[in-house]
Formats: structure tokens, C-alpha cells, sequence
């Protein structure tokens, strides 16, 4: 799949785009591990903003916020494919150990999981093969470039 790039102008309209995103990826489903989205770029960029437009389309009606102390978060859904929606913050991360023994292996072998981690660069070596890469970049006050990639699709 080629890169898809598009720019914001608020925070409004990034949720907006994710959670039309959001029917769009859940509509796929994998055979043997989680559907994984991995958020990265500038600090401030947008990755929790869109992960609460994202849960929302989702018809997560439960405020979503940073998981940033707790690492990660879980949300159920209560209809299509997928059960749950588990929303993780690796920027504090040491290294991949601290999220195994959160969980990760188990999350992410479950083929009725959403995952969506910000600074998934942090753990990129414990990332399924198949995931989707969402880009953000700070342009302006209000604006942000978006860059969507699918990695091994
Ligand atoms: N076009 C836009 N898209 C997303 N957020 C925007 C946009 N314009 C302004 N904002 C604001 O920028 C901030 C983005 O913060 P957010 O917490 O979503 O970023 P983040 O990438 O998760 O940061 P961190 O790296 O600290 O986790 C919010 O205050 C949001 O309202
Ligand atoms: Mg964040």
C-alpha cells in the first residue's frame, strides 16, 4: 500500500478522520494476532487526539486520555468484529520487558484486539509484521501532517 498523506487543521478534524479510519481498519480482521496501529512523530503531535476520535468511531463513549503513567488503558466494544480497544503510551518505556509483563504477547496474539500504541518506535521490535503506521507532524499552532502506511500489507 502506498504512503496516504493528508494535513489537519484542528484537533477536531484529526478525530474526525480517525474515526472514519477506525470503521475502515476494524472492517479487517486478521487470522492470528491483533490489529496493531502504531503512532509516532513530534511530542504534541496529535497521537492521543486521534486515538480518541479513533475510539469514538468505535462507539467508545468513555473519555479517552493518555495512558502516559499507567502505559496502557482497555476499552470494550461492544459491536463488529473486534471486542476490545487497548490504547498504550510507550514513551516511558525502558525497553520491550516492561510491556511484556503487562501483557503484550497475550494482546497481541488476540485476534479480537485493537491495539494503538504512541511512540511505538520505542517497542518496534515487538510490533507484528503486519501493522499500520500513522506519521504525525507538528506543521503549526492548529495544523499537523498525517502520514498513513501499512507495513507488510
Ligand atoms: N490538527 C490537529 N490535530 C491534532 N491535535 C491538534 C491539532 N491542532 C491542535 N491540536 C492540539 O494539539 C495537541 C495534541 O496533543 P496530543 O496529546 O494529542 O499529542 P500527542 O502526540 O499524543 O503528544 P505526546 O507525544 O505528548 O503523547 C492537543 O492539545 C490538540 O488539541
Ligand atoms: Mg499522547
Amino acid at each position: 500500500m502506498d504512503r496516504v498523506r493528508f494535513r489537519t487543521k484542528s484537533a477536531g478534524e484529526t478525530q474526525r478522520v480517525a474515526g472514519l479510519l477506525a470503521k475502515d481498519l476494524a472492517a479487517i480482521s486478521f487470522h492470528d494476532h491483533a490489529l496493531v496501529v502504531a503512532l509516532s512523530g513530534d511530542l504534541g503531535g496529535g497521537k492521543t487526539t486521534f486515538v480518541q476520535g479513533f475510539a469514538k468511531g468505535l462507539g467508545i463513549r468513555e473519555s479517552v486520555v493518555s495512558p502516559t503513567f499507567v502505559i496502557a488503558r482497555t476499552y470494550a466494544l461492544k459491536k463488529g468484529a473486534y471486542r476490545k480497544l487497548i490504547h498504550i503510551d510507550a514513551y516511558r518505556l525502558g525497553g520491550a520487558g516492561e510491556i511484556e509483563t503487562l501483557g503484550w504477547k497475550e494482546w497481541i496474539k488476540d485476534r479480537h484486539a485493537v491495539i494503538l500504541v504512541e511512540w511505538a518506535k520505542n517497542i518496534e521490535k515487538l510490533l507484528p509484521a503486519t501493522h499500520f503506521d500513522i506519521h504525525f507532524e507538528f506543521v503549526s499552532a492548529n495544523v499537523r501532517d498525517i502520514t498513513i502506511h501499512a507495513e507488510g500489507i
